[in-house]
């Protein structure tokens, strides 16, 4: 077949990482006979450098002609200590995943055998682990308006809200993506507390007769904090808010061992981006040390999200392979054996798959 992909590699190391990511892509197309092609756009603050906007209308429009985007990094500490800054990096991800309607990141965490000892969670904790974390991503705090100061700059206010329709298209996508799977459904909340919760648990208790094979539990976000880290195997498919899916995902990737190994799909409506969960990690920029697995494994949900399955299965095995040779980056590899650079990795993995 042949497919467009727009191409946003961000800042930071995510021009390394995304150069890898094709490197894998080509591979997958010389092997399995599908020419794919690349359309590159500005995003972040290689954007605001080159045209002052983080997410720049040109970007904007590559984005929705390829219909699916790979998507490196975006931030830069420059901004971050600039509490003034009028624009910002991170701006241009919000505009991005809101103006392509890209309402549900679906952060999956597979234990890889051979990495059980890098997690700094016991073995016998992480072992087994396999769940799906669906985090909303284009409602709550996040987008909530109003946002800012008051006059005298001593107020700060945020505002979570979510509306029926934005909470039910995301969990019918979450009950239906547990279909697939162990069939157990949990509903992140913090509804004790707040009232954008209360309407999650409705809707989820609503919605739950559709789907008679899930079962559904809802738990307290502090307490899913602690469950993570205590008993990961206990859960299957996770849906939460935007803003307590940042945060757990964050935690859950310890769980994996590195936060270099975990990949996401944003879906919506049309337009699908596929994204490593980790940022820009501008201390390694430039310096081939990166690892490159969490982009390459989103290349492959991107491969099975058009479709391609057997190419997804294939670069799933070539990083099982590398991982298990240990062809892996200084990240995930173990003390005092050599370590391999970020492009060696993508090599390895490109030329495997090439067989
Ligand atoms: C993520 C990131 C972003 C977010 C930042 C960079 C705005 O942490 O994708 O998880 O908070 O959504
Ligand atoms: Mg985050």
């Amino acid at each position: 077949m042949e497919q467009k992909i727009a191409l946003l590699a961000g800042d930071g190391i995510g021009p390394e990482i995304i150069r890898e990511a094709v490197k894998v892509m080509d591979a997958v197309g010389a092997k399995f006979g599908h020419r794919f092609t690349y359309e590159k756009g500005l995003v972040g603050a290689a954007a605001i450098d080159a045209t002052g906007d983080p997410y720049p209308e040109a970007t904007h429009r590559i984005c929705q002609e390829a219909g699916i985007v790979l998507f490196g990094a975006i931030g830069d500490p420059k901004y971050d200590n600039d509490p003034s800054a009028k624009v910002r990096p991170e701006q241009g991800l919000l505009r991005m995943r809101k103006s392509l309607g890209l309402f549900a990141n679906i952060r999956p965490l597979v234990m890889f055998d051979a990495l059980a000892d890098r997690s700094p969670l016991k073995r016998e904790i992480v072992q087994g682990a396999d769940f799906v974390c669906i985090r909303e991503l284009t409602g709550g705090m996040y987008f909530g308006r109003p946002q800012g100061r008051s006059e005298d700059g001593n107020t700060a206010y945020d505002t979570c809200v979510y509306t029926r329709e934005e909470v039910e298209r995301i969990l019918h996508l979450a009950f239906k993506q547990a279909q697939t799977r162990r069939k157990k459904l949990t509903v992140v909340d913090k509804a004790n507390v707040i009232a954008t919760s209360r309407l999650w648990r409705q809707i989820a208790q609503e919605l739950a007769p559709a789907y008679p094979d899930v079962t559904l539990e809802h738990m307290f976000v502090d307490n899913a904090a602690m469950q993570l880290i205590q008993w990961p195997t206990r859960f299957d498919v996770i849906v939460t808010e935007n803003l307590f899916g940042d945060i757990l995902t964050d935690e859950a990737s310890v769980i994996s061992g590195s936060l270099g190994m975990l990949p996401s799909a944003s879906v919506g409506a049309e337009v699908a981006l596929f994204e490593p969960i980790h940022g820009s990690y501008p201390q390694a920029a430039g310096k081939n040390i990166a690892n490159p697995m969490a982009t390459i494994l989103s290349a492959a949900m991107l491969l099975e999200h058009i479709g391609l399955r057997q190419e997804g299965a294939a670069v799933r095995s070539a990083i099982d392979e590398a991982v298990r040779s240990g062809i892996v980056t200084e990240d995930i590899a173990e003390k005092g054996v050599q370590t391999y650079t970020t492009s060696q990795v993508g090599d390895y993995v490109a030329a495997f798959i090439r067989g």
